[in-house]
């Protein structure tokens, strides 16, 4: 390239005063410097906050080598090898790991470059380590979220590190295999007040995470700017949306997985590129770093969860089935949808309201007229078992209900004060509008009023928390922003609209912790919290709060739902990668608006839908106003029928979720998750993201496209049984055609696993009294086995008070026992009604429970499924009797 222009520059007409710049011109593109000589997938950019000219790009002592378009590959102007940016002296051994200072070489091209830096590294545990760079001079903003407590380095670590001093550089490589799994030598350290950046390489393309985004599940490594920064926006490629989640699991040769979190809340570029490497590049904060060493990605997500903290335990109900839309305009169309559900003879949990219920669309309000009999109208839904849950747009200008005139009096309470003049007012539709600062303990409080109140006239059992990026009508406020560095920062990340303020407040709005410009992506996560926090208390059971907003740690205290999404095919598969990643970071009770929510949908992707919207961990059928129904009721009875039939597998495997659900809440699992996360030994399967696991058994492939009535999944290799017993797959690890009609969604159950199940009902209340089935997968050694944990389904902190029953089961030698590890007063009720066991090789003679013969038995051998079917087989095993045996003896 640099040959080629000499001559054109030679042609170029000789500037009559400057020949001797025009040599040195010649000189430098006739020739690269060696130190430029940087293949263009390892470029880092040198001019990230403008576009550089030569001259300017060449003043920082950088390179420049146009080329390609600008912003979507290779930067023209780039780094060159060794460049000095920070050098490290005094690098100490600590109790907790190292320090060192780091020293500026040369002045800094940023505006606020900081001159001296503080490594702290701290080796916290065998697979964790955390290092730090901070400005010792000055105390800089740090994101607000409880980390556990570095205490003396671990031992035993499967890290190692090298140091480099001059340019300073960190290389964290694994024990075990010496992969160099970070090396942030690879491209200059910047810091500066508005401005840093750190790179590292990578060790494989493999790498998944840095929500919230519509992606798939594995990133591309050639090029792309993922930008995090809070925004009301429709799922879109390429863009922000709702959630921050600066972390990323990447796999590395041989299947071993290691995890990087970034603890900073600014608005920040993560750039991706070919070599691969990975350049952060965030607005403020300081760099806080955790790296997970797993070894698998399963102890990756762990690790990472042991940080942000894990999941909290939803109630039971909350398992269900949830039906919303917006346009439900009164309290007589909310019951006629709940009665046209049980005519159609459809299961449903929870029925919602959107905006419709609320007078003038404020919160805590209700329309008097079209609501009137709201109070009643929720007290009628529990008597029929259901629940109800209302929206809260707690920060919706347009619909929200903090009058101003109130204002002096919630203002003083801990709303958020106002940095200059009334820059936080929002859109005056219905009235200007203040957001609630939920970085404000008195504002917990005051929210815990507010709900409080409301729920004494209507007793809602859930909280879906809206519009809470937070999101605004206009840009910044009414009175436009005013003109700082906060507003204006020097680099501003790739948001959509160009600008911080696009679609929310003013950066510069104080809020109680630091500025919104620090704070603003914390949003949604402070808002759960009190909203959580809240329902604990006026409730005294376990609350539901779904939210669109959501920040690392999100997943302690509330579920997300996608937002948005449109009713198209494309939306449909984009759900499925950004349900697994979700679960990545821990927030595991989240889906997508089944049916899709912007847009009419049709009736076969209504189906399609509602097949893969029973294997969210939240379910829910959401819609627009103005769209065409999509609730199940409103379509052929066909498609009725394969909806029910989606919905009843569900409520069937509930048991099987909710014990997922558990060892989240108290091992830091996922419920749904991607099949490199069981397989990560097999390549193939890292970036399968059209098909989802439900724990480690239950394998799921859904159809994700129009007109198709087969589908094709991955197998890894093993022995998987259709659920329904009907087929089995000795796969090698290998693609299938599976056949997938319009009334199916295939699901398979992995050889190892035993599943509790139950009969399906109406209402989770009902289904919850119905025995117990197993479905136990044989491998072909004849050994699986499963657990099942079961409380009353909605007290609080019963795992932590000990106040559940949990059971083991366990097959082997062509006996199933089942080892009751303990047990409460919840178990009452709990029966063992049948048992199918998939893979037996022969017709058994005989079949035993606990010692008595079992006469009611079958045995199919057209399949090769092999079920053993022992429909009330055992005599019901009474709560205490569960710990027993099924034994089938071989002919
Ligand atoms: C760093 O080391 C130098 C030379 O050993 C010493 O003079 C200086 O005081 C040290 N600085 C700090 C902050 O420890
Ligand atoms: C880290 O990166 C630098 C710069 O590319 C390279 O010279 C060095 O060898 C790398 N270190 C390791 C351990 O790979
Ligand atoms: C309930 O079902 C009836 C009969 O199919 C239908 O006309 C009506 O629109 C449905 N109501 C709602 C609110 O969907």
């Amino acid at each position: 390239m640099a040959a080629l222009r000499a001559p054109a520059l030679l042609r170029a007409p000789v500037p009559p005063r400057a020949p001797v710049l025009l040599l040195a011109l010649v000189a430098a593109a006739a020739r690269v410097p060696e130190r430029c000589e940087v293949p263009p997938g390892d470029r880092f950019d040198c001019g990230a906050e403008r576009p550089l000219a030569r001259a300017g790009c060449e003043a920082r002592g950088c390179c420049y080598m146009p080329g390609g378009p600008r912003g979507a590959g290779p930067p023209w102007c780039f780094f060159p090898r060794g460049y000095r940016s920070y050098r490290a002296e005094n690098l100490t051994a600590t109790d907790a790991g190292y320090t060192a200072l780091l020293r500026r070489c040369a002045a800094g091209f940023l505006p606020g470059d900081v001159g001296t830096l503080r490594l702290d590294v701290a080796l916290e545990t065998r697979a964790r380590l955390r290092f730090t760079l901070r400005d010792p001079a000055s105390r800089r903003y740090e994101v607000p979220l409880e980390t556990p407590r570095a205490g003396a380095r671990a031992p035993g670590a499967l890290y190692g590190l090298q140091f480099s001093q001059d340019p300073f550089g960190i290389v964290v490589y694994r024990e075990a295999t010496g992969t160099v799994l970070l090396n942030t030598s690879v491209a200059p350290l910047l810091f500066a007040d508005q401005f840093l950046q750190i790179s590292t390489s990578l060790p494989s393309r493999f790498i998944a995470g840095l929500g919230e985004h519509l992606t798939s599940l594995m990133l591309d490594t050639s090029w792309t700017k993922i930008t995090l920064w809070n925004r009301d926006m429709a799922p879109t490629p390429q863009v922000n949306l709702y959630g921050s989640h600066p972390f990323y699991l990447a796999m590395e040769e041989g299947g071993l997985a290691h995890g990087v979190f970034l603890l900073n809340s600014n608005a920040m570029d993560v750039v991706l590129q070919p070599s691969p490497a990975l350049t952060w590049r965030t607005t403020g904060g300081i760099l806080d770093f955790y790296v997970f060493l797993g070894p698998d990605p399963k102890s990756v997500v762990r690790q990472y969860l042991d940080v942000v903290g894990y999941p909290f335990m939803p109630p039971y109900w909350g398992l269900g089935f949830h039906l919303c839309r917006w346009g439900y305009s009164s309290t007589a169309v909310t019951r006629e949808v709940v009665l046209n559900m049980t005519a159609a003879r459809f299961p449903l949990d929870v029925q919602w309201n959107d905006l419709d219920y609320m007078d003038a669309k404020r919160d805590f309000t209700f329309n008097k007229k079209t609501f009137k009999d709201y109070p009643d109208m929720v007290r009628d839904f529990h008597q029929s078992g259901l629940r109800y849950i209302m929206i809260v747009v707690s920060d919706c200008p347009g619909f929200t209900s903090f009058p101003i005139t109130e204002g002096s009096d919630l203002l003083h309470k801990g709303l958020q004060t106002r940095a200059v003049g009334r820059q936080d007012l929002a859109v005056v539709w219905p009235g200007p509008t203040a957001f609630p600062d939920f970085t404000n303990p008195e504002t917990h409080e005051w929210w815990y009023d507010m709900l409080k109140e409301f729920h004494d006239q209507v007793p809602f059992d859930g909280m879906w928390i809206d519009m809470n990026e937070p999101s605004n009508f206009v840009e910044g406020s009414q009175e436009g922003c005013p003109s700082n560095n906060l507003e204006n920062p020097p680099y501003v990340p790739g948001v959509f609209g160009g600008r911080l303020q696009a679609g929310t407040i003013c950066a510069s709005s104080q809020q109680y912790l630091s500025s919104h410009y620090n704070l603003h992506s914390l949003y949604g996560l402070t808002e759960a919290i009190a909203s959580h926090n809240a329902l604990v208390r006026i409730r005294g059971k376990r609350p539901f709060v779904i939210s669109r907003s959501t920040f690392a740690g999100h997943g302690r205290y509330a579920g997300h739902w996608t937002g948005d999404v449109r009713s198209d095919w494309e939306q449909l598969y984009y759900s499925v990668p950004e349900v697994l990643l979700f679960n990545l970071f821990g927030v595991p009770l989240v889906g997508a608006d089944i049916c899709g929510f912007a847009s009419d949908t049709t009736e076969e992707l209504c189906v399609r839908w509602t097949q893969l919207g029973a294997f969210y961990p939240f379910m829910r059928n959401h819609n627009d106003h103005g769209n065409r129904p999509q609730e199940p009721f409103a379509f052929s009875p066909a498609a009725q029928d394969a909806m029910r039939r989606a919905l009843s597998l569900r409520y069937s495997l509930l048991p099987y979720l909710y014990t997922l659900f558990h060892k989240a809440h108290s091992a830091g699992e996922t419920v749904a998750r991607p099949l490199f996360l069981e397989f990560p030994g097999d390549p193939n399967t890292w970036a399968v993201d059209r098909q989802l696991l439900w724990g480690a058994g239950l394998l799921v492939t859904p159809v994700l496209e129009a007109g198709r009535t087969k589908v094709s999944g991955y197998f890894p290799a093993g022995t998987w049984y259709s659920l329904a017993g009907d087929s089995t797959i000795h796969s090698k690890g290998q693609w299938i055609l599976l056949s997938a009609p319009l009334d199916t969604i295939n699901v398979h159950v992995r050889a190892g696993h035993i599943l509790p199940l139950q009969e399906p009902a109406f209402r989770t209340a009902e289904s919850r009294k119905k025995g117990i089935t197993l479905i136990v997968a044989l491998t072909t050694e004849g050994f699986a086995r499963g657990d099942l944990f079961w409380d009353d389904g909605e007290s609080l902190q019963t795992f932590e008070s000990g106040d559940y029953t949990q059971l083991l089961f366990v097959a082997t030698h062509g006996a199933l026992l089942s080892e009751l590890l303990r047990t409460s007063s919840q178990a009452d009720g709990l029966l063992l009604k049948a048992v199918t066991v998939l893979g037996v090789t022969s017709a058994p003679r005989r079949v035993l429970a606990n010692g008595a013969l079992v006469g009611d038995f079958s045995y199919r051998s057209d399949t090769q499924a092999s079920p053993l079917e022992g429909e009330r087989c055992c005599p019901p095993w009474a709560p205490r009797s569960w710990q027993g045996t099924v034994a089938v003896e071989p002919v």
